[in-house]
Parts: C-alpha cells; structure tokens; sequence
C-alpha cells in the first residue's frame, strides 16, 4: 500500500495539479452559524434518538481577518463504501488544513474502512504517503470496506483506539449509510462525553446523497463523464456498423442520477428511469413495451440500431418486485435455516413457501436465474446487492420474445441483434476530473475547519458548485437535518434519506421533453474522454444535473 507507485504521464502531470478551493479557505477562516435545523421527517423521533446532535445550525465559513492559532490535534480518516473519484483529495485537502492550522496535528488512516477503527488497524499519513496520491482515482491510500458501525462494542472499541493515539476526530467518507453511521457515532461519542468528535463528507458516485446543503456527492461528476465517453462511444460504433441494440446498465444502487446524466449526455435512443417506472406503477412488461415501441418505430425508418440505458436499480421500484425485495429482504435478514440450504432448488422452495401470495407469483414469474440473484447476500446494510442482478439480459430476453410475437403477427419487420454492457467499476476509481479534484480537495479541507471548531455529527458541505471554484460556499450541515426513520432489516432505523431523481427537477423534464426526438432520430452526442487540460468549456463543466438544477 505505501510502496512508490509506478505512475503514468499523466499521473505525474496530475500530481503536480494545485486543487482550486473556495476564496474562504485560502486564508484565516471565521465560523458562522445560522438557525437550527430540523430533520427532513420524522422530526420527533430524530430529536428523541439524537438529543447531543439534533436541531445544531448550518455553519458557513467565511474568510477572517485575525490569525487563527489553533491547538495541535489528531484526526482519524475512514474511507467507507464504494470507490469514487476524489476519494484521495478529500484526504489530501483534510491533511494540508490540519497541517496549515498547526502543523504538529497528526492525520491517522484506519485501514480497509470501518472495521479498521474497530480492529485497531491504521497508520499515520504522513506528508510522503499522501504527496503519491494527490488527485489519483482509487480509495488504496487506507483501503475501502462496508463494516457497518452500529453496535455500542464497535463504537467503544473506536474510542479506545482514539484514546491511544490522541485521536480527537474521526472523518467518516462514505455514502448516505456511512454519513448515518457518523451520524450515531457522533450522538454516542457526545453521550459518552468522549470529546471525540466525527465529521462525515459526501462520497458516492449515485449522486443520491444531497440536499439543498449537500448539491453533490463527489465522485458522480467523473463516474458519470466517464460511463458517457464509453456510451458515446458505443454509439458511434452503432450509428456506424447499424446492426446492433445496446442494453446498457449503469451503476446507481437506488436513485437513476447515473443513468439520467449519462442520457443528458450522450441522447440515447432510450433511457428508463426508475423513479418514473415507480410513479407510474408500470410492470416490468411496461418498461418492456416502452423499449418495443422505440424499436418498432426505429425499424419502419429502417433503422434497426440504438442505444438503450437501464439504471441497476431498476428492479427494486417496479412496484411488485419492490415488494417481492423487500419481503425477501425481511425474511432473509439473519436467516440461518435459509442459509444451511445446499441446493438452489431448495433454497427456491423455502423462498417461495414463506412469500406472500402476490410475491410467489412474481417470483416465479421471473427467469431462475434473475429469482436466484435476488436472494443473495445482502450487504451489511441490508441492501439486495443490484449490481449482481443482470437487468440488462433480462430486458434482451423479454423484448426479443415481444418482438418475435410481433414479427409472426406481421407488424414488426426489423431485425433485433441485441449486446449488453454493465458500466460501473470502468468508473468508480478513474482519475477524479478538475471538478471532483476541486470538490474533494475543499470538502477535505473544509473537514479540517469544522474539527478545529470544535463540531461533531457535521457533514461537510460546499455549495454554488456551477460557479467557478474560488466562489464555491464551503461550510457544515448536521447530518440529523438528513434523516427520517426507515424499514432496514425488518425494524424501523434512523437513516439518511436517499435524494432520487425528482420527476418535477429541472433535469427530468429536460430529459422528458427530449425523448421522443432521440428515441426516433439518431441524435447521439458523443461527450469523448474526461479532459484535464485546456479551455474551461471543455475542462471545467460540472454535470448537466447540477447545472440545470442550479439554472437561474
Ligand atoms: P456507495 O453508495 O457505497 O458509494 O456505492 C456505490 C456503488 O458503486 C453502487 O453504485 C453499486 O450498487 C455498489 O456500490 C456496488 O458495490 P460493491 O462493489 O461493493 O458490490
């Protein structure tokens, strides 16, 4: 892990990239404080569950005139969850502000996520270790791990490692589960009257962490430039051979952001969308309907090619596989008899024995194999692990068998020669583009602020991301602000609700009013590679979601 890397042209280009950040980090920092908050729902049960943290202001950084001399303090690093670009920039940004506010402070790095804090495993970053992964894709600095913080043993367990080294904070970079986990920790760690503080920052490529606080999680704006060079690609090669449907997955475990700005992107002849799917209470031979009618009408143009993108949630809102997951979910939490089971046969018959009717029915509706990726493991969360579930092929299979029926009925004369792709890792550690190497770079170093400041249960947040880096707004929102109570493993938690495409925001209805033109012309866009280098209009846009949510 700390061995010299053998780097790329460009790496070596990159590590030498001076990360932008907002006017008010560049010098001396005042802390301001707005009004308390209050949770997103379930407002009383919040404030009942997290008396130490509930209710706590939004907090603005502003530049100061008078220089501040801060203590020297240690801080804890824990990269949690899923890679994502910029993943090292957060540390890199955390380390240069501990270090600019007193260059004695210690940053320590637990290793392979959460359970590092809990097993003891960590080392201390010092200034060579983080200088070899300044603006790198990738989370190897200290590793990555799903460990779910959730038993008062972990969170002991934590304090006595932040008591042996000094450790006065703990930064938490995760997803909306992993933000949840700083979020107890925080309340636990006040309780306890530990004085050890915990920071959480914004990370996840299915830009489905954000508020009004929160505009973005780092990470989705290369993921998603990535994914769309691929498509773009893809469609070039469509538009050239003329023969080939592509039934493309994106990564997104829930919310369809990834799909959605990939179709902004690149025009697509198609793209489903979850949360519509869900809206409208469409079934699965709904959405197969949708791509048929796309494809028929492509044919009598004689255009038997196109591009099709399927979020990986998908299958978890279709109303009646929602359910089927979410009793399956129930039923398989902590099930030791389902898992003595040897044989798929038997575990189909245990499933389907203890299923309400409706959802045997769809279970055994389903392809064996699609049935069977349902009842695999869970994560630690609890979440159905989407990306094994090959939506891709089940959709091939089911608009192949429509379009033979159609075809034998005389009114579908096209040919259907389908491939299928899934986008997801290609993404998730590339090198972090200007506005993710920026975003990260000032969420890290913001991190730092709200430590020396003395806050815990924050996530840190920078804001007015449209505008150029130097007018971005840094500062902190409490994590309880985030949170409602949801079913998770059959019993109802305190968690941060996901953001998901939202059918009346900006981007949707762009994409709404556009569909009909792409799904029947070719209007392919072609976004090519991630530049680092060169004019602003090519080097330093943020997301079409960000910028048509935020246009004025
Ligand atoms: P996070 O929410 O932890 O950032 O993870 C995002 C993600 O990439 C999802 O898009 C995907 O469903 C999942 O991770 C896959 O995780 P894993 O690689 O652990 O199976």
């Amino acid at each position: 892990m700390m061995k010299s890397i053998e780097k790329s042209p460009l790496q070596v280009s990159r590590s030498l990239y001076h990360p932008k950040m907002p006017k008010a980090l560049s010098g001396s920092v005042a802390v301001k404080e707005g009004n308390a908050t209050e949770s997103v729902a379930n407002q009383q049960e919040i404030k009942e569950l997290f008396p130490n943290t509930y209710g706590m202001p939004i907090i603005t950084l502003e530049p100061a005139s008078e220089k501040v001399i801060a203590p020297a303090i240690n801080v804890g690093v824990i990269l949690s969850g899923g890679q994502a670009p910029g993943g090292h920039n957060v540390i890199s940004g955390l380390f240069d502000g501990l270090k600019a506010l007193n260059c004695a402070s210690k940053l320590y790095g637990f290793l392979g996520g959460p359970s590092g804090l809990v097993n003891h495993e960590y080392i201390e970053l010092t200034s060579d270790i983080v200088d070899e992964y300044r603006n790198t894709g990738g989370f190897d600095i200290i590793g990555s791990g799903r460990t779910k913080l959730e038993d008062t043993a972990q969170f002991d367990k934590g304090a006595d490692i932040c008591k042996k080294l000094g450790i006065n904070a703990i930064v938490i970079i995760g997803g909306d589960d992993s933000n949840t986990n700083a979020c107890v920790l925080a309340e636990y760690y006040a309780q306890k009257k530990t004085g050890i503080q915990v920071i959480g920052c914004p990370k996840t490529i299915d830009g489905d962490l954000k508020n009004e606080m929160i505009e973005t999680s780092f990470g989705f704006d290369t993921a998603c430039k990535v994914y769309s060079e691929l498509i773009g690609n893809i469609q070039r090669d469509a538009n050239s051979a003329k023969k080939y449907y592509h039934f493309i997955r994106l990564m997104g475990r829930s919310a369809s952001h990834i799909t959605l700005e990939c179709a902004l992107q690149s025009q697509p002849n198609v793209c489903i969308v979850s949360e519509e799917v869900e809206a409208k209470n469409q079934t699965l031979s709904d959405v197969v309907e949708h791509i048929v009618q796309v494809i028929v009408d492509r044919a009598n143009q004689g255009l038997n090619f196109g591009t099709i993108l399927i979020p990986e949630g998908l299958i978890e809102f279709i109303p009646a596989m929602k359910t089927l997951i979410s009793e399956l979910n129930d039923l398989l939490a902590h099930n030791e008899d389902f898992v003595a089971l040897t044989t798929d046969d038997q575990k189909r018959q245990y499933v389907k024995g203890l299923l309400s009717p409706a959802s045997t029915e769809v279970y055994r509706s389903l392809p064996k194999g699609i049935a069977k990726q349902l009842t695999l493991d869970r994560d630690p969360h609890g979440n159905v692990q989407v990306s094994l579930i090959e939506t891709e092929k089940l959709l091939i299979e089911m608009v192949g068998m429509r379009l033979a029926q159609l075809k034998a009925a005389g009114t579908y004369k096209g040919k259907f020669s389908a491939i299928n792709h899934f986008f997801g890792y290609e993404g998730r550690c590339a090198i972090p583009s200007n506005f993710d190497a920026n975003y990260t770079y000032s969420l890290g170093y913001t991190a730092s602020i709200l430590i020396s400041a003395g806050k815990t249960g924050y996530m840190s947040s920078v804001r007015n991301l449209t505008a150029p880096a130097e007018e971005w707004i840094a500062g902190g929102v409490p994590i309880t602000m985030l949170m409602n109570m949801e079913r998770r493993h059959g019993e109802m938690k305190p968690v941060i609700q996901k953001a998901l495409v939202r059918l009346d925001g900006a981007p949707f209805k762009y994409f709404a009013s556009k569909r009909d033109t792409w799904a029947t012309t070719t209007s392919f866009v072609y976004p090519g590679p991630i530049q680092y280098y060169g004019p602003a209009e090519v080097c330093e846009q943020p997301t079409v979601t960000l910028k048509l949510e935020q246009a004025k």
